[in-house]
């Protein structure tokens, strides 16, 4: 239920803990950074869904950040950002500070390891998956959610956070939600923004390749997709702007690359438009 007054942010772990003991579940967190898009709404309408509490927390957390990346200039928009959630179903906003999360002398991180994050995101950003899972794991605690709910447009962050909920013994249910994407196929992100106009033209390009790969493969299961990578790569490589960090074909559950289609095959990739790094993927199972 949406009620007529604006939700006021919840900005300390403490206040969280206190407030948390009157909620009934099931709770269900959305775990966000801000700059709320209608994707992030998308997933903050399905868990009010499920849930009377439904908690989103907006944190633009420093760990997952390296030091030439865009922590700075990330978008902030926080009172519009509670204004769509509270929109969109959001009982709860969790909009803590950094001092808060991270207090002077923090010093324990969850380092996730192994073949899950050993390509991918995780190669390209070492740092990345320790902040990610390090923050979640303290919103899992903080609020002690029945529930959460992580996009498939982050493929990989979501199948690190499912091995990091089972390794850890968290009694949360990941749910995965769809990729919500412009009309033009671009995947939605916040930054997105980023794109100047000429920009914003060819970065539909990633995802019609992701679709084209698909009908290929359906067209010819046998196709060796190391070879198609290559082709798809270099295709995406010759558009202006475009310069491909990673482009693969991976097993859906273990993320290792696959040569052949086995049923259950994301396609994964990672470009520069221009000076922004966007993330995109599909599966393709049959
Ligand atoms: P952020 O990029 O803000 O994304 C928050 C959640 O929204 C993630 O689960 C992400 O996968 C999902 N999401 C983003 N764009 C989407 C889209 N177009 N369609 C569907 N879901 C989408 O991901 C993060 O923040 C952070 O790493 C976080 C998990 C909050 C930890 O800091």
């Amino acid at each position: 239920m949406t009620s007529s007054t604006s939700l006021v942010p919840i900005k300390t772990s403490k206040d969280l803990r206190l407030l948390r003991q009157d909620w009934r579940n099931p709770v269900g967190l959305v775990p966000t950074m801000g700059a709320l898009h209608e994707g992030h709404l998308q997933l903050i309408r399905h868990a009010a869904h499920y849930a009377e509490e439904v908690v989103v927390s907006i944190f633009v957390n420093p760990t997952q950040f390296a030091a030439n990346e865009d922590l700075e200039s990330y978008p902030k928009s926080l009172a519009s950002d509670i204004e769509m959630a509270q929109l969109a179903g959001a009982t709860q906003i969790f909009a803590p500070n950094v001092t808060d999360l991270y207090p002077n002398g923090f010093s324990t991180y969850v380092v996730p390891s192994g073949p899950l994050v050993e390509r991918w995101e995780g190669r390209s950003r070492p740092h990345f998956f320790r902040g990610v899972c390090t923050v979640v794991c303290k919103l899992f605690q903080i609020i002690q959610p029945t529930f959460a709910i992580f996009g498939q447009k982050d493929f990989q962050q979501l199948q690190v956070v499912r091995q990091m909920v089972s390794d850890l013994d968290f009694q949360i249910e990941i749910q995965a939600f769809p990729t919500v994407r412009e009309e033009d196929g671009l995947a939605m992100s916040s930054r997105n923004s980023y794109l100047d106009s000429e920009e914003r033209k060819v970065a539909p390009l990633l995802y019609k390749t992701l679709q084209q790969a698909a009908a290929i493969i359906q067209n010819k299961p046998k196709q060796n997709l190391e070879v198609l990578s290559q082709t798809l790569t270099s295709q995406l490589n010759a558009a202006p702007q475009i310069k491909i960090d990673y482009l693969s074909f991976v097993d859906a559950e273990s993320l290792q690359p696959v040569s052949q289609f086995n049923g259950n095959v994301c396609l994964m990739v990672a470009a520069f438009v221009g000076n922004t790094r966007l993330i995109d993927n599909l599966l393709i199972q049959t």
